[in-house]
């Protein structure tokens, strides 16, 4: 199943009108004559629409009332009073999916779909950093975002560091908890993973053609199983899931906030404002100011964390010496 956010007019039309007299039985004539569409496209409709997870009461001599809007992240439920510029004004969305990242990536070069989110309620191969996988079972967040930047091929690097900071502050908004920043792009509750960022970049004679942004949130998942997969691997240091906050929340308002303070963040990066960004990364971050230990391609770095630069290098003190890395996992060791 495959849906995006402008092809469906009838069927939103529907959907909206429902949404927007949800204390009211609306009747198939009444529909039919408000909506303009015939009676049979209004009945096709909502049956598409209660398949796609809305709760609508058909009543017998009344007509049709929703009682329940669905958990779905469909596409024109993201677009749909969106506060945004740019990102996510289109909408693309996949029952199940290898990864939304490919998706995007096969996308990304069309002007017309900068901006755009492609999200999926599973993966089949989810990609994680460092060519991992990324276990993406029904009721996790699965999305990319295409974004055709202005800015210096220099920010790339920080790209990610500062999603993952509009991330936090996006849960931070929504479920009254702030997650703690761990370098370079994950986001933790006590101790765990909650949620990761990945981008892949197309560049074109040293300027960046587009970067997709891939996010996995564990919104809903269960941890354990994800666990018993990860156990042993490399950066696994447990899982976490929203859903154990146990903060009613639904994934729809996360990821349109998200999408709002990304854009911010977006900004703040085309306007060069990166120590602004650096600085609230710092303050969340769970990294700066322990003692870590560092596994490159070529050696194992230890000391301790001390900054991040403006290209978001971990900057290592040892010894009186210090040592940047610009990519790699970090292992907390302690304060
Ligand atoms: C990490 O290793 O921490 C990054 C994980 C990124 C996972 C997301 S889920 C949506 C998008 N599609 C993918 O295949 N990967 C990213």
């Amino acid at each position: 199943m495959i849906y995006n956010s402008f092809d469906n007019p009838g069927l939103v039309k529907v959907l909206t009108f429902l949404q927007t007299h949800n204390t009211e039985y609306l009747s198939g004539q009444d529909l039919s004559d408000v909506l303009r569409i015939s009676r049979v496209a209004v009945w096709k409709h909502i049956k598409k629409i209660q398949e796609l997870g809305y709760e609508v009461e058909s009543k017998q001599k009344s007509g049709y009332k929703l009682l329940a809007n669905s958990d779905l992240l469909l596409p024109w439920e993201i677009t749909s009073n969106l506060k945004t510029k740019i990102i996510g004004k289109q909408a693309y969305y996949f029952d199940s999916i290898d990864s939304t990242q490919n998706q995007a990536l096969k996308m990304a070069h069309d002007p017309a779909n900068n901006g755009a989110v492609i999200v999926a309620s599973k993966q089949t191969g989810g990609r994680g950093r460092s060519g991992r996988q990324w276990i993406s079972p029904k009721g996790g967040i699965w999305i990319s975002i295409i974004l055709q930047p202005k800015f210096d091929i220099s920010i790339t690097t920080l790209f990610p560091i500062a999603s993952a900071l509009a991330l936090s502050i996006a849960i931070e908004k929504t479920f009254s908890i702030t997650p703690e920043l761990k370098w370079p792009n994950d986001l933790t509750l006590n101790g765990k993973k909650v949620a990761g960022m990945l981008v892949d970049v197309s560049l074109e004679s040293n300027k960046i053609e587009s970067l997709v942004l891939g996010v996995g949130i564990n919104f809903n998942v269960n941890t354990k199983e994800i666990e018993k997969n990860l156990k042993g691997t490399p950066n696994f240091y447990g899982v976490t899931s929203l859903s154990e906050q146990k903060v009613d929340v639904k994934p729809i308002h996360l990821v349109q906030t998200f999408l709002v303070e990304l854009e911010k963040i977006y900004k703040a990066l085309n306007a060069k404002q990166i120590k602004k960004i650096i600085s609230e990364w710092s303050k969340r971050s769970s990294t700066i100011g322990k003692n870590v230990e560092l596994n490159t391609t070529d050696e194992k770095i230890k000391g301790k964390a001390i900054r991040i630069d403006e290209d978001g290098a971990l900057v290592i003190l040892d010894k009186g010496k210090t040592c940047r890395v610009i990519a790699g996992d970090v292992i907390h060791l302690s304060k």
